[in-house]
């Protein structure tokens, strides 16, 4: 059998993962994969750079549109990343009727409904197991591993550099910014980084993650995102006192009125794996209702184990060439035509617990008027901490940790208890979610 033809759009981190990874294991992938993958032209801007990897035999362009472009070409791998000029040379490469691999979450997230949509019409794969989690087998465990189960929830550590700076501080105690600056030097960083900070990066892929989980559409536009840039290093060893580790988790969950789909920092119980898992390190938990929780773990980023997902969607398009379009995987695991207009949940309807943390005036009844408040709203309280004021203040850090609530209570609380003439400053709110077992 003849080789199947690739065109590499970008030659950065991934793409020279990809050249490296094809090119040590190029035998072993041919004989799962049935027929031999050569990458015949790759793209990148600077022609004349030095790179890690082996591009004799391969005819390297400046422009990417002379891939997509390319007759000889049969699939395009596309790793440019951003949203344009990527979306277009997507939509091109498969207008052309060429298969398409891609590793970029923010062009799947907010114009995946699109691609998907031209690419059934062309009859022709986009995957995208790169997009999520880097080396992690995520989407491929979801939409083929588990489509026996009903999904109820997943909840992820799926953005490395927020993972790292959250380690770093807990630790080390080291400072934000400085953990920030090591992050983007090592490379593991969105060329923005507020994408990282901010929730962005993770909100792209949740978003991929709740469309295959539940057959909903894609729908970035409506996911909750909270950044870590607020929390503290005392909010971290407070959070160690009571038993919790704080982590950036992605939750999608489906619950009677609709889908949770937030970004939020997370206190977790430090008993479970997922608390454990630190630095650049992933993990998703998805909970399906015959299997039970199932546990991914691994690197979410960097140049091999993101390759490891490209060359594992290389192989699963080379193996599917020759089957009949209609009967092939779906993009987002559901058939296009079954997708459920289940709505996504406003966060103020989103029920979960939370930790407060406080300054208050060091005299008596102060306590008693934020229970006031709280009891008055339905929210329970599970613990409560009051530290010693520091030396010559008479201001306390209070913390409290609530039972499930949900958020519009919470809002309205905190904007009485911030009202007390007792509190100074304003009250820092982290959610709280105990990812049981029989959570639902
Ligand atoms: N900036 C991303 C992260 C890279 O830190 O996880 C992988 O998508």
């Amino acid at each position: 059998m003849k080789p199947v033809k690739i065109g590499i759009l970008g030659l950065g981190t991934v793409g020279c993962g990809t050249i490296n990874v094809l090119a040590r294991n190029g035998q072993e992938i041919a004989r799962r994969a049935g027929r031999e993958i050569k990458i015949v032209q790759a793209s990148a801007r600077d022609l004349k750079k030095k790179r890690p990897c082996p591009t004799e035999g391969i005819r390297l362009v400046a422009d990417p549109f002379e891939i997509v472009r390319n007759a000889e070409v049969e699939v395009v791998v596309e790793l440019i990343g951003g949203y344009d000029p990527a979306r277009s040379l997507v939509l091109e490469a498969i207008a052309n009727g060429k298969h398409v691999i891609t590793a970029n979450k923010a062009l799947i997230a907010v114009h995946g409904n699109e691609i998907f949509a031209a690419a059934q019409k062309r009859g022709v794969m986009v995957a995208f197991e790169a997009a999520v989690a880097g080396g992690i087998p995520i989407i491929k465990t979801m939409r083929e591993g588990l489509t026996g189960n009903r999904i109820e929830w997943l909840a992820g550590i799926i953005n490395g550099t927020s993972n790292f700076i959250l380690t770093e501080m807990r630790d080390r105690g080291r400072d934000f910014a400085a953990v920030l600056a090591e992050a983007q030097r090592l490379g593991y960083a969105e060329a923005d980084p507020a994408f990282d900070v901010d929730g962005i990066d993770a909100a792209h892929k949740l978003t991929i993650l709740a469309a295959i989980a539940f057959g909903i559409p894609l729908q970035f536009k409506q996911a909750y995102i909270e950044g870590i840039s607020r929390i503290t290093r005392a909010d971290v060893q407070y959070a160690e006192e009571l038993g919790y580790r704080i982590k950036q988790l992605a939750i999608a969950r489906r619950t009677d009125g609709g889908v949770e789909l937030r970004v939020h920092p997370t206190l977790i119980p430090q008993r479970r794996i997922v608390a454990n898992v630190d630095g650049v390190m992933n993990a998703v938990l998805v909970k399906g209702d015959a299997v039970g929780p199932v546990l991914l773990y691994g690197a979410g980023a960097g140049a091999e184990p993101t390759a490891s997902a490209v060359v594992a969607d290389l192989v699963d398009v080379v193996r599917t060439l020759t089957v009949d379009p209609t009967n092939r995987v779906p993009h987002l695991a559901f058939q296009p035509d079954a997708l459920s207009d289940l709505p996504i949940l406003p966060m103020e309807r989103v029920e979960t617990s939370y930790y407060l943390r406080l300054h208050a005036l060091d005299r008596p009844g102060v306590l008693a008027d934020i229970t006031r408040i709280l009891g008055d709203l339905g929210i329970s309280i599970e613990a409560i901490l009051q530290k010693e004021p520091a030396e010559g203040e008479n201001v306390v850090p209070i913390i409290i940790l609530t039972h499930r609530v949900v958020e519009r209570n919470m809002n309205e609380a905190i904007s009485r208890i911030e009202q007390l003439a007792s509190i100074k400053g304003s009250v820092a709110r982290i959610r709280l979610e105990h990812l049981n077992r029989d959570w639902k």
